[in-house]
């Protein structure tokens, strides 16, 4: 294949990418095509490496309304929903249900995902399934399993067991949920023998951290120290830390020194945490989503992640990272021209640093030839009217496709295409 006159990032004007043996051959000027290869023309449209979701819960997904919907759209009724929902688990129905939003995934133009998959079931049928599904998917997207302990390491009877009977099922990475455990004590207890875990069986870590308004919910500080201590540094992610949100800000400097030595990356689930966030304030309503430009001025590596897609926790969601992408950049007054065009580094790069997969990610000479076409100016001009991919390509082949939108008003006369670039 060899895609002309294509637009990259950083890139003056347009170039050619060549792609051989499902790699990227080389990207240059006027490069030719061999005798038989396909040829597109890119048109000046930016090519850009395939996007990241760095935090997603497939064996959730698509369960919204069933058996019942979340009426007040708080996370207690949605564990509450779950729970009554994952009484019918089965290893089909959760399969069935990720590979087809996994669909949705692609389409935007995602083809890595991390999700995390509950190790708190007798039986581990969801971990079972998805294992299941990453490999049956492996041709269409990389993904990442995490054992996430949804219900406590030590509040849950038989946790521990059930994580490392995950652990030697072959997941990729283990999670613990320290806020959610009784005491401070027990949340500290909980991360050290999750590492301990870890590093016996050589994982990664990622841990739902912080999740919560509550100011005194400080686990980052314990994720940080450990990962420091132990020289884990990039092997360890902290997701959501919405907390931080609501430190004092003595605190909060502190801190940032601790993470930005620690090396640990960073997950935010924009989306999700401004729905169920600030919902025990009155007015002023906090935002419950972490402190993500103090985090890229210390140099810390931050990525993003759908998180729940239609599910007892949130109604929303198409599998579309531009859609919490957007949301994050608004959220977190990230809206300064410069901050837009650096965006998207959040969905892409950073997040394939957060998964560890760098060394096969990015356009690249010699780096596999996944990438999406977006008919875009730049950045800005991406994120602004957020275009989709007209085609995504994996391994050198055409994964997805899709006609771009084409909207006609009425002129007095005929009907003239909108054109929304200015
Ligand atoms: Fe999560």
């Amino acid at each position: 294949m060899l895609v002309k006159n294509a637009k990259i990032r950083g890139g003056n004007g347009v170039c050619d990418i060549l792609v051989k043996d499902a790699k990227i051959a080389e990207i240059g000027t006027d490069l030719k095509a061999e005798e038989g290869q396909t040829v597109i023309d890119a048109a000046g449209a930016m090519v850009l490496p395939p996007y990241v979701d760095s935090h997603c819960h497939l064996d959730y997904v698509a369960t919204y309304g069933d058996p019942e919907y979340n009426m007040t759209g708080t996370l207690f009724d949605g564990i509450r929903i779950w729970g009554e929902r994952k009484k019918s688990i089965t290893k089909d129905d959760v399969k069935t249900r990720a590979k087809h939003v996994l669909k949705w995934e692609i389409a935007h133009g995602t083809q890595f995902v991390r999700t995390h998959v509950n190790s708190d079931e007798p039986g581990l049928i969801s971990m079972q399934a998805m294992l299941e599904v990453k490999e049956e998917m492996k041709d269409f997207i990389d993904l990442q399993i995490v054992a996430f302990p949804q219900q406590g390491l030590l509040n849950f009877k038989g946790a521990f067991e059930l994580l490392e009977e995950a652990a030697k099922m072959g997941v990729d990475a283990l999670g613990a949920i320290p806020h959610y455990e009784d005491t401070r004590e027990d949340s500290v207890q909980s991360l050290i023998r999750m590492f301990d875990l870890a590093e016996k069986y050589d994982k990664l870590v990622d841990v739902h951290c912080d999740e919560t308004d509550d100011e005194q919910s400080r686990s980052v500080e314990v994720v940080a120290n450990q990962a420091w201590k132990r020289g884990l540094g990039p092997r360890v992610t902290a997701s959501h830390t919405t907390a931080m949100s609501s430190y004092n800000n003595a605190y909060a400097f502190k801190l940032m020194s601790l993470l930005q030595r620690s090396g640990i990356n960073f997950v935010s689930n924009p989306t999700i945490n401004i729905h169920l966030q600030g919902r025990y304030d009155n007015y002023p309503k906090r935002r419950g989503v972490t402190r993500i430009p103090e985090l890229l001025q210390a140099g810390c590596n931050v990525s993003m992640g759908c998180d729940d897609i239609m599910d007892p926790f949130y109604p929303m969601g198409a599998g579309n990272m531009l859609d919490v992408l957007n949301m994050g950049v608004h959220v977190c007054h990230l809206t300064g021209y410069d901050q837009l065009m650096s965006s998207l580094d959040m969905i892409t790069n950073n997040g394939a640093v957060t998964l560890g997969k760098h060394d096969v990610y990015g356009l690249q000479a010699g780096k596999p030839a996944n990438f999406n076409i977006i008919p875009a100016k730049n950045e800005y001009d991406l994120i602004r009217r957020l275009v989709k991919p007209t085609l995504c390509i994996r391994a050198g082949k055409v994964l997805a496709r899709r006609h771009p939108d084409a909207a006609e008003v009425f002129n007095g006369t005929d009907y003239d295409t909108v054109d929304y670039t200015v």
